[in-house]
């Protein structure tokens, strides 16, 4: 009896490391059937698609201190063994699971609240992010098929490049399975915000917590528009100090790139801000009033499909979305040249699905 005990317990600990670890099988005589993975604390169930490349490792590791999750899955058609073990010794509330390659993408996701997506390839000095597109969009359109299957309620944060077009193939995914739900479908721009916060509070001298600005339109280039002129706490820009922080904002990513000199681009940061999404989401699902982020996300803001504003994130996804608000002439001006590119790069995702 007391050996059935102790059998249980030690196949308890070995669920947290992968559902197929053949090792701690052969050492305990032990098999899967008799493991239970179970969250120490009741929370949201999540999983990471790409979650052992250069931002899946920290957002894994990120995710795993959050304490509103309980059970973390970690998906990638490489090292997620390694990944898993590493990060399972955490003593933090959340079990992780480790999935490892196509076949156990279905068990990754089943019953998953939420999915994010930092699935594909990076940037290296010289390309744009639509030079990414012609592997980005297999990837995401596999894994979108996968949600559409195992986890069509689930909320999803989409990362991978270029997210202007990524967004509209998982719609379109979504909406060929009979699945979209276009509250639940979030393209991840919070980078975009957490670089204006720091580079605006760099310049007025403030504290980079304290600082709240908008950033509208898109995650590429001229399509990232910072609303500098509704900046929180409210300051006055000089025209210099404005085309230095938007042309900085825009080109936050290409910085990044260049600096790693053919290593890859943000990995760190984008972590740090998909974490920091990802729990507003989650806040959102527990009924919390007032999360409000910015997100790319299917909209009527503009005439465009899709378009990153504010959203109120609820129970459901999103919940509202705001309108743009007052802005000045050089943000007007910026708006049509976003719109303009985001257009092109919203049809190119749309046609992508219907080849
Ligand atoms: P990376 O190469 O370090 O990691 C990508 C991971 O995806 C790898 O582990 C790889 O094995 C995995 N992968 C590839 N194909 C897969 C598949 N079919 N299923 C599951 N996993 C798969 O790249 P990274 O630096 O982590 O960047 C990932 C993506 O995120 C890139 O497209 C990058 O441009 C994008 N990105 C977006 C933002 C943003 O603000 N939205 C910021 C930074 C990077
Ligand atoms: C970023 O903004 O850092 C990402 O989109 C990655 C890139 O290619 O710039």
């Amino acid at each position: 009896m007391q050996g059935a005990d102790t059998n249980r317990r030690i196949s308890r600990i070995s669920a947290h490391i992968c559902p197929h670890n053949s090792q701690t099988e052969e050492v305990s005589g032990l098999g899967m059937t008799n493991c239970r993975a179970r969250g120490a604390s009741p929370g949201f169930r999540v999983a990471i698609l790409g979650a052992a490349g250069g931002i899946g490792q920290p957002l894994a590791m990120l995710m795993k201190m959050n304490p509103l999750v309980s059970l973390l899955h970690l998906y990638d058609v490489v090292n997620t063994p390694g990944v898993t073990s590493d990060i399972s010794h955490m003593n933090t509330g959340a079990v992780v699971r480790g999935f490892l390659g196509k076949q156990q993408l279905e068990e990754a996701l089943t019953g998953m609240d939420l999915v994010i997506i930092p699935a594909g390839v990076p940037r290296k000095p010289g390309m744009t992010r639509d030079d990414l597109f012609n592997i980005n969009a297999g990837i995401v359109k596999t894994l979108c098929e996968g949600i559409a299957k195992s986890c069509p309620k689930a909320i999803v944060n989409l990362i991978s490049n270029p997210v202007n077009s990524t967004v509209p193939i998982a719609a379109e995914v979504f909406k060929k399975a009979g699945t979209y739900d276009p509250k639940r479908l979030l393209g991840v721009t919070k980078l975009d915000v957490v670089r204006a916060n720091t580079f605006v509070a760099e310049v007025l001298g403030l504290d980079p917590r304290e600082v709240d600005i908008p950033v509208v339109g898109g995650h590429a280039g001229v399509t990232i528009l910072p609303l500098l002129s509704q900046v929180k706490p409210p300051c006055s820009l000089s025209p210099e100090e404005t085309s230095y922080l938007t042309s900085r904002i825009q080109n936050g990513g290409t910085e990044v790139v260049e600096a790693k000199a053919g290593a890859g681009s943000a990995t760190l940061s984008m972590a740090y801000a998909a974490v920091k999404f990802a729990d507003a989401c989650l806040r959102g699902l527990r009924g919390d009033a007032g999360v409000v982020e910015c997100a790319f996300v299917a909209s009527q803001v503009t005439e465009l499909p899709f378009f990153a504003s504010k959203v109120r994130l609820g129970r459901n996804g999103i919940e509202e979305i705001y309108s743009l608000g007052p802005m000045n002439e050089y943000e007007r001006a910026g708006l049509e040249k976003a719109k303009e590119e985001l257009a092109a790069s919203i049809q190119k995702g749309i046609m992508f699905t219907r080849k």
